[in-house]
């Protein structure tokens, strides 16, 4: 299959950094999301991002132009009809990737793959909604994506080859390596950077020593770029509480528990960068 059109679902962080990076690839690429105020706030990244790369000589002004006009802004699901890939980068919730997942299978051709960026749910799962299993994958990018070269590809237990090839091609084209992992929770990215970062959270609410101590370590002592606790902020601390209940659930190992201290900062909205506070605070 000769894929030219592309559909992300999510404009937050990760989906327009998808869009972005498939864009400059060559696609078509509509950039949904339930609200208008949202998809354009993702395309403002994006043209931000494109304008520092212009200044810095990345690229250049008619390419940008480019780019930009292969981006299409979507807030009807009924889009994805003419769509041959759709990547969901929606928010990490099982209720809601499952009725979006049920929609798309209606809306779109039978030849449409249709791929998650979930960090750890179950790829089977969603897979399961519709009524083409073979099609569905996981297609999970890191953060920031337009930096970051990593696509962990996840096969569901019923992904057919040929998806899994056609993804695998689709991630080069998007100047990504791609990394083949099977359906288990967390999949290998997340389940061994949470409990890492959850050790590190750990380490703040025993005293063992300060967020800032515990980043200067990691960062100096083993050459990480950004620390664990920072690294957390940055994710956002709701996403790594989800995806450690995906690990304890799943694996019912008490090594999964997530910190307390992880649930008190949640709860109180403290999220980490995007609500302005986490362990560190941001204006
Ligand atoms: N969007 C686009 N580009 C960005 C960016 C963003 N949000 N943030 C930084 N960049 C670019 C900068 O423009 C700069 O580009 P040039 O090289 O062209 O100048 C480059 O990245 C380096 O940026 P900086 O010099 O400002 O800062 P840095 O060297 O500290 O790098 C970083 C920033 C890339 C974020 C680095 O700190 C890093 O690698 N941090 C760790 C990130 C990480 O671990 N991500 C994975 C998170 S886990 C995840 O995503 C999966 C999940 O399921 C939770």
């Amino acid at each position: 299959m000769n894929v030219q059109t592309i559909m992300v679902i999510g404009a937050g962080q990760m989906g327009s950094g998808i869009a972005q990076v498939a864009a400059q690839a060559g696609f078509r690429v509509y950039l949904h999301d339930i609200r208008q105020d949202f998809v354009d706030r993702g395309l403002a990244s994006i043209e931000k991002n494109l304008s520092r790369n212009v200044e810095k000589g990345k690229l250049t002004a008619s390419d940008k132009e480019a780019i930009l006009a292969r981006l299409v802004a979507s807030t009807d699901l009924a889009d994805a009809r003419d769509v041959d890939f759709v990547v969901e980068a929606a928010t990490e919730n099982m209720k809601i990737k499952s009725e979006i997942f049920v929609r798309l299978d209606e809306i779109c051709p039978p030849h449409t793959v249709l791929a998650s960026n979930t960090s750890s749910l179950p790829i089977t799962e969603i897979a399961a909604v519709t009524k083409r299993p073979e099609k569905v994958i996981g297609m999970h990018f890191m953060n920031p994506v337009p930096v970051m070269k990593l696509v962990e590809i996840i096969r569901g237990l019923q992904t057919s080859d040929e998806v899994y090839q056609l993804t695998e091609d689709l991630s080069k084209q998007m100047e990504k390596v791609p990394v083949s992992v099977n359906d288990f929770p967390g999949f290998v990215s997340n389940r061994v950077l949470m409990p890492m970062i959850n050790e590190a959270i750990y380490c703040v609410y025993e005293g063992v020593a300060t967020p800032e101590a515990i980043d200067e370590v990691m960062k100096l002592g083993m050459n990480h770029p950004m620390g664990p606790i920072k690294l957390a902020d940055f994710i956002g601390l709701d996403t790594c509480l989800a995806i450690m209940e995906v690990l304890y659930e799943g694996f019912g190992d008490s090594k999964y528990r997530p910190c307390p201290l992880l649930r008190k900062y949640v709860k109180a909205g403290w999220l980490g960068k995007k609500s302005g506070r986490g362990f560190y605070e941001y204006n």
